[in-house]
C-alpha cells in the first residue's frame, strides 16, 4: 500500500475535479428569445413561461417564481399566514435564509434537532417543540435528502400545524413517487449557483393551495395585481408586501436549466450510489440513512466519521492531502443556534434593540446536540453531475488509502 499523502506519498487524486461550465446554448437561446421580445420584466413572457414549465414537470398547481431561496420562505410564510407572535420550526442546520424568512415576518424561528441517522430534522423532536403558537414546521430536504414527508404530515394532521417544504437543495428529489415540495402545505427552492438548477440567483414558491398560491403571487410582487383587471392608479394595495420580481433574463436561464434536472438528478445519483456501494464497508464512517420512499436529489453527501482511533481532524487532514475534496462543515453558519443573530438576538445591523416579537424568547445553543456532533464529525463527500468516473473511483480509493492506514481495512 503506498504511504499516505500526508506522510509524503503520491496523491490519490492528483488532478481536479471536472467542473466544466454548466450553461451553454440553451440558455444562450433561452436568452436570446427574451432579448429579441424586448421585454426582460415579469411577471408575464419568460417569467410565466417557467412558472408553468416547472408546475408542470412537478406535477403541482401553481408555481411563482421568484429572487431568491430566502424570498421564496418568506413569501411562503407569508401566504401560509404566519404573522407576529407565531412560531415556526426548523433546524440550526441550515442556511440562515430558512432563518431570515421566518424573521422577517416578525416570526420566532425555534430550533428543533436533527436525527443523527438521516442528518434532517427529527420529527419528534420537532413535535416536542410543538406549541399553541406553532403555526409551521420547514422540513429542510437538505443536501437533496427526502425528510420522512409521511411523519411530518401526520404531524401536521394532529396538531394542526403547517409544512413547509425548504426544497432549496433537493430539486428533482422525491418522496414516494412524488416530486419534493409537492408534498407539503408549500415549498419553497432556491435557484443560486449551488443549486441542481442555477439562475445565478432565483427562487420558487410552489403549492398546490389556490389562496396560498394566489397571497405568494402577490406577495412577492408589492401586492400589485397585473392582470388588467386594475386601472393605473387604482392598485388597492391590501397588506405590506416587498418586490421580489425576478427578470425574465433569470426565468430564460431557469427553463434551460429545467430541461437539464432530469439527467443532472439520475447523474448524481449513480455518484451517491457508488459511494454508498463502495464505501458502506467501511467502519465509523455513516452515510445518511434514506427516507423509506426517499428519492435524493444529491448535493455533497453529509457523511459522518464516529471514530476514536484517529481524530476526525487527522482524518480530515489525511484526505485533504491526498487530493480529496471532503468538507468538513455543513452549512455557512454551521449551528444557527450559536450565531450573533440568535444567540444575542441581534435583529437590526446597528442598533442592539431586540425587537419587541423577539423579547421574551430564551434560546439555549446546548438544545440541538446532534447539530453539534454532526458538524463536529462530518465529511461531506463531494457529488457534483460534471464529475468524471475518474474523480470519483480516485475519490473512493483516496478514502479507501486513508481508513486502510488507521483501521487496516481492504
Ligand atoms: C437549505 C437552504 N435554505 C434556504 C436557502 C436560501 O436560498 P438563497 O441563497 O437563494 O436565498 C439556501 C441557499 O443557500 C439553502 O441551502
Amino acid at each position: 500500500m503506498d504511504a499516505l499523502a500526508i506522510n509524503g506519498g503520491p496523491k490519490a487524486k492528483p488532478t481536479p475535479y471536472r467542473t466544466e461550465n454548466r450553461y451553454g446554448d440553451e440558455e444562450l437561446q433561452q436568452l436570446r428569445e427574451v432579448i429579441d421580445a424586448g421585454r426582460l420584466m415579469g411577471p408575464g413572457g419568460k417569467v410565466q413561461e417557467f412558472e408553468e414549465a416547472v408546475a408542470e414537470a412537478f406535477g403541482v398547481r401553481h408555481v411563482v417564481m421568484v429572487t431568491s431561496g430566502t424570498a421564496a420562505l418568506h413569501t411562503a410564510l407569508a401566504a401560509l399566514g404566519v404573522s407576529e407572535g407565531d412560531e415556526v420550526i426548523t433546524t440550526p442546520m441550515t442556511d440562515i435564509g430558512t432563518v431570515a424568512a421566518i424573521l422577517a415576518l416578525h416570526a420566532t424561528p425555534v430550533f428543533a434537532d436533527i436525527d443523527l441517522q438521516t442528518t434532517l430534522i427529527s420529527p419528534q423532536s420537532a413535535r416536542e417543540r410543538i406549541t399553541d403558537r406553532t403555526r409551521v414546521v420547514i422540513a429542510v430536504h437538505l443536501a437533496g435528502l427526502p425528510c420522512p414527508m409521511d411523519e411530518m404530515m401526520a404531524l401536521s394532521q394532529r396538531t394542526g400545524v403547517k409544512i413547509l417544504e425548504d426544497c432549496a437543495q433537493a430539486h428533482g428529489g422525491k418522496y414516494r413517487g412524488r416530486y419534493l415540495g409537492t408534498i407539503g402545505h408549500a415549498a419553497g427552492f432556491s435557484m443560486n449557483e449551488s443549486k441542481q438548477m442555477s439562475t445565478g440567483d432565483g427562487g420558487f414558491v410552489m403549492t398546490n393551495d389556490d389562496t396560498t398560491a394566489r397571497i405568494a403571487g402577490l406577495f412577492h410582487d408589492k401586492t400589485y395585481i397585473r392582470d388588467g383587471s386594475i386601472g393605473y392608479g387604482d392598485q388597492p394595495i391590501p397588506f405590506f408586501a416587498p418586490n421580489y420580481r425576478p427578470s425574465c433574463l433569470q426565468a430564460a436561464v431557469g427553463l434551460a436549466q429545467l430541461h437539464k434536472l432530469a439527467a443532472l438528478v439520475a447523474r448524481r445519483d449513480a455518484v451517491a450510489r457508488r459511494y454508498y456501494a463502495e464505501l458502506g464497508d467501511l467502519p465509523h464512517l455513516h452515510l445518511p440513512r434514506l427516507a423509506e420512499g426517499g428519492e435524493p436529489s444529491w448535493w455533497p453527501i453529509p457523511a459522518r466519521y464516529s471514530g476514536a482511533e484517529a481524530t476526525c481532524q487527522e482524518m480530515r487532514q489525511a484526505l485533504a492531502a491526498e487530493g480529496l475534496s471532503i468538507g468538513s462543515r455543513i452549512g455557512p453558519a454551521g449551528n444557527i443556534l450559536r450565531t450573533e443573530l440568535v444567540r444575542e438576538k441581534r435583529y437590526y445591523p446597528l442598533t442592539d434593540a431586540v425587537p419587541a416579537f423577539w423579547r421574551d424568547t430564551v434560546y439555549d445553543d446546548t438544545t440541538c446536540p446532534n447539530v453539534d456532533t454532526m458538524q463536529a464529525t462530518v465529511m461531506r463527500l463531494p457529488v457534483d453531475q460534471r464529475y468524471s468516473d475518474e474523480d470519483i473511483a480516485q475519490t473512493i480509493a483516496g478514502i479507501r488509502k486513508v481508513w486502510a492506514h488507521y483501521f487496516g481495512t481492504p
